[in-house]
């Protein structure tokens, strides 16, 4: 009887360790995934973050220039500017993309005009430098990453 038993005692008595093995081996990879993702996170914040001086400077032209239609906000203003922040456009883009945007603008005619409003070519200031339009488009990153 208890020679019959014996195997099968022997069997539960393994499952304990298992399970451990298996805690064990699950706690690992749960840590091998969170070092991965805050180093893969950090990575994508190297790629986006905008230098704090372009940052600042593009703070100044967007107050002056953008956020008459945009909202000071860059929220958006309603028949003048559509959001910046939440933008697809707008996150969808790379920075260089986004400065031949600004520099062109998008008239009505543009099939990608969603509001019948247009966007003036450079904010509607061609006195703005292509430097001053990577600091505004710097600025609406750091906006968007908050
Ligand atoms: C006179 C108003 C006006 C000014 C000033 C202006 N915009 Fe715009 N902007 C618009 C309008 C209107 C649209 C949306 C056009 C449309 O319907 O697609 C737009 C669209 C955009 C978009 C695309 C958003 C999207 O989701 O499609 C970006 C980016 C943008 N503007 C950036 C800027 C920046 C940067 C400045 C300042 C240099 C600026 N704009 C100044 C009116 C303006």
């Amino acid at each position: 009887m208890s020679a019959l038993s014996r195997p099968n005692s022997d069997q539960s008595s393994l499952v304990i360790p298992s399970i451990l093995l298996i805690g064990v081996l699950t706690v690992l990879l749960v840590a091998l995934l969170t070092q991965i993702h805050p180093a893969h996170s950090d990575n994508h914040a190297a790629l986006s973050a905008p230098d704090p001086a372009a940052v600042s400077a593009g703070k100044t032209v967007f107050m002056s220039v953008c956020a008459t239609c945009h909202g000071v906000k860059a929220t958006g203003i309603k028949g003048l500017g559509k959001p910046l922040i939440g933008s697809v456009f707008f996150n969808g883009h790379t920075d260089a993309e986004l400065l031949k945007f600004v520099q062109t603008g998008r008239p009505v005619t543009d099939p990608l005009n969603t509001t019948g409003v247009p966007m003036p070519a450079r904010g509607g200031r061609p006195n703005l430098t292509d430097t001053d339009l990577a600091n505004v488009i710097a600025y609406i990153r750091s906006l968007n990453a908050k």
